[in-house]
C-alpha cells in the first residue's frame, strides 16, 4: 500500500510571532518541522513527503535549515496558498498517483508519534476519514457577540481535533471539489467532509501532540521535550 503525507507549513505565524517562520523555530536546536519530517521518514508505507513552504522559504532558506537533516523519503515542496485549505490542495496535485492513502498533518506539531500515525492510517483504511480527537476537559461555553452565555455544550460529545488527519485520496479529492465555497472556513480538512454528510471516525489523539500556536505553547513544549528525555 502506499502512503503520501502532506506537511503544512505555509501559514503565516502570526500568533506566533517571531523572526524565523514557525516551522523552523527551533525546539532543543532543531527545527520543528525537522521532528515532523523525521517521524513521518520512519512509516514505511509512506513513499514520499510533500511540504507546504511560502515559496521565500524554498531554495537557500530550506538547504540551510533541513540540508543537515538526512532524510531516506523524496520530499517534494510545494508552494503554499493563502488559507491552509488552499495549501492543501496545491499540495494534493502533486501526490503520487499510486498513493491509496493521504495523511495531513501540521508542522507545528513536532510531538507526533509513529502510533498515532499508524492509528490515522488505520482508520483511514477502513472508514475512508480519519482524525484523532481528544476529549476536552474544560467546560466549553458558547457566548453571543455582546460576551453572554448563549449555551453550555455537553462536554460528554465533544472532541479536540488534533493532526495527522487521513483520507482515501479520491474522497478528500472529491470533497474538495464539491466544497469550493465552504473551503476557506475550514480550519482541518475533516471538516469538508463531515459538512457534506461524510463520515469521518475519530481515533485516540495523544495529549502531548500539541500544537505550537503561542509563544507559550513553545514553553510547554520545552517541557515536554524535558520530562521525556529524563
Ligand atoms: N498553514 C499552511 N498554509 C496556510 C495556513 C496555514 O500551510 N495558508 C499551516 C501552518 O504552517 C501550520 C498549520 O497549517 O503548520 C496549522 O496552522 P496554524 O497553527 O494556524 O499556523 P499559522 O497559520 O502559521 O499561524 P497563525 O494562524 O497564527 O498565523
Ligand atoms: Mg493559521
Amino acid at each position: 500500500m502506499k502512503i503520501s503525507a502532506i506537511i503544512v507549513a505555509a501559514g503565516k505565524g502570526e500568533r506566533f510571532g517571531g523572526n524565523i517562520p514557525k516551522a523552523f523555530f527551533p525546539l532543543n536546536r532543531k527545527p520543528l518541522l525537522a521532528y515532523v519530517l523525521e517521524a513521518f521518514n520512519q512509516v514505511s508505507d509512506i513513499v514520499e513527503i510533500i511540504v507546504t513552504l511560502r515559496s521565500s522559504l524554498m531554495g537557500e532558506f530550506w538547504e540551510k535549515q533541513m540540508g543537515k537533516f538526512s532524510l531516506v523519503k523524496p520530499i517534494k515542496l510545494v508552494q503554499g496558498g493563502e488559507t491552509r485549505s488552499d495549501s492543501v490542495w496545491n499540495a494534493l496535485q502533486k501526490v503520487d498517483r499510486e498513493s491509496e492513502i493521504v495523511l495531513i498533518h501540521d508542522a507545528a506539531r513536532p510531538f507526533v508519534t509513529l502510533q498515532l500515525i499508524s492509528d490515522v492510517i488505520e482508520g483511514a483504511l477502513k472508514w475512508g476519514a480519519s482524525i484523532p480527537g481528544l476529549r476536552v476537559k474544560p467546560t466549553i461555553k458558547e457566548v453571543n457577540p455582546k460576551g453572554f452565555i448563549v449555551k453550555t455544550h455537553d462536554r460528554e460529545k465533544l472532541f479536540e481535533a488534533q493532526t495527522p488527519q487521513g483520507f482515501r485520496v479520491d474522497l478528500l479529492k472529491e470533497a474538495f471539489k464539491k466544497a469550493s465555497s465552504t473551503r476557506s472556513i475550514a480550519t482541518d480538512e475533516a471538516f469538508l467532509i463531515e459538512s457534506q454528510g461524510g463520515r469521518v471516525k475519530v481515533v485516540e489523539g495523544d495529549e502531548k501532540n500539541i500544537k505550537i500556536t503561542t509563544p507559550a505553547d513553545l514553553e510547554w513544549a520545552e517541557w515536554i521535550m524535558h520530562r521525556s528525555s529524563s
